[in-house]
């Protein structure tokens, strides 16, 4: 089962007898761990009332392009930018239609037309609307678009008619939006995250820090557990939410982050250490504020401990991931940092390209040499870089 914490799903039901399954539909996805919002077309409240669906969904129904309860007055924006994907089901031949045209005249049709996520159509009429070659033409251009059809199936129909056009059944519309997650394949599986800077007090309101925002390190603990890894994220200070379903350990110096790190360490099978630890901190941070003086001020750094490197030297570490942040020959650094540490994987990024943004560009270094990934959102490149690491753990043949 998946977990529940950001798999949204719209599903949109627009007019026709097969609305009724609908209502099943919904109720497999919540029992599934989706979160399900409903919004239906005019027509397909002439079948079902939205009561039904807000029972099963536990969120009030979508009718109205002009919904007042939407603060911004955009319900369809703010409807399709939630959702994980979208279906539809049933999908009459006119929505059908209209989403081949283009066409966005109501709710259901403009958030369709201004999703950024899949979507998945489960057609439902009379065999001869299915079979009509302007219904059969729109099939074509909605597969060329690269939508999702499922069914329809031939059988029985409301109208008495035997033939193809009756909406397959939920379970299988089901079993195709399951389809378009990751297998949880880390199930059962421990995951550390280091992430975000750490900070070393230099006195008790100031402190030496790395820049960092946490994203990165953040993105890697999303990714983990949406194959369904048990994930500790060891964060420093960052201004981020942690992702629903992980146990955030905050930590604010680097020793800090060596503690709590130790003290996850049992049980771990993947380390990845994202965090900008601070190299040096105060041999003597000063128990009271520092005064400001005309003479030049001296302070005395001590290293810290090296956190991956401690926990690459173990004697049966877990696969341990770090990251390279540097500002210029990214290959020879990072791949210099994979072997000192002894590490079988590092991410090299440059930072002026990293910094503080939602995008990066990662290269992964291995025994095999170096692996770019091309630019894109963080959580996509900690997907590939999960992806990468689980691979070469050789994690997928041992489950
Ligand atoms: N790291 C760590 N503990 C430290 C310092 C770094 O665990 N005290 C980890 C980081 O999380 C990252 C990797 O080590 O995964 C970075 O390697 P490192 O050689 O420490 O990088 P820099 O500190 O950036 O080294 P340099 O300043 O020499 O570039």
């Amino acid at each position: 089962m998946l977990k529940s914490f950001h798999r949204h799903i719209l599903v949109g039901v627009t007019g026709g007898v097969a609305a009724y399954k609908a209502a099943e539909l919904v109720r497999l996805l919540v029992k599934a761990g989706l979160q399900v919002q409903v919004a239906m077309t005019e027509a397909a409240c002439g079948f079902v009332t939205p009561a039904t669906f807000q029972a099963l969904s536990g969120r009030p129904v979508l009718t109205d392009l002009w919904d007042p309860r939407v603060p911004n007055r955009m319900a369809h924006i703010e409807l399709s930018r939630q959702a994980d994907a979208i279906v539809i089901a049933p999908a009459s031949a006119n929505f059908l239609a209209k989403v081949a045209g283009g066409i966005a005249d109501d709710l259901l049709s403009t958030t369709v037309s201004a999703r950024n996520c899949p979507l998945l159509l489960a057609p439902a009429m009379n065999r001869e609307m299915w079979d009509n070659p302007a219904t059969q033409r729109n099939i074509d251009i909605l597969k060329a678009d690269g939508i999702t059809l499922i069914g329809p199936d031939s059988g029985d129909q409301a109208c008495g008619e035997v033939g193809q056009g009756r909406m397959v059944e939920p379970q299988q519309i089901l079993e195709a939006v399951l389809a378009l997650y990751p297998a949880q394949c880390l199930k059962g599986r421990k995951v550390l995250v280091t992430a975000g800077p750490t900070v070393e007090a230099l006195d008790p309101v100031r402190g030496i820090t790395n820049a960092s925002s946490g994203k990165m390190g953040y993105a890697v603990a999303e990714a983990a557990l949406e194959l369904g890894a048990h994930v500790v994220l060891v964060s420093g200070p960052t201004a981020l939410t942690p992702p629903p379903g992980c146990e955030l350990r905050s930590v604010t110096s680097a020793a800090q982050m060596f503690e709590a790190v130790k003290a996850e360490l049992s049980g771990t099978d993947l380390f990845f250490s994202v965090a900008a630890v601070a190299d040096y901190t105060p041999a003597a941070p000063a128990a009271q504020k520092l005064k400001k003086s005309e003479q030049n001020l001296t302070i005395t750094l001590v290293p810290t401990e090296d956190i991956l490197g401690y926990v690459a030297a173990l004697p049966k570490p877990p696969f341990c991931v770090g990251f390279a942040a540097e500002s210029e020959n990214l290959e020879a650094y990072a791949e210099t940092k994979r072997r000192k540490k002894n590490i079988p994987l590092i991410a090299g990024n440059l930072a002026q390209r990293a910094l503080g943004r939602n995008d990066n560009e990662l290269t992964l270094f291995d025994d095999e040499g170096a692996h770019p990934l091309p630019a894109a959102p963080k959580l996509v490149l900690a997907r590939q870089l999960l992806d990468h690491a689980i691979t070469l753990a050789h994690l997928k043949e041992r489950l």
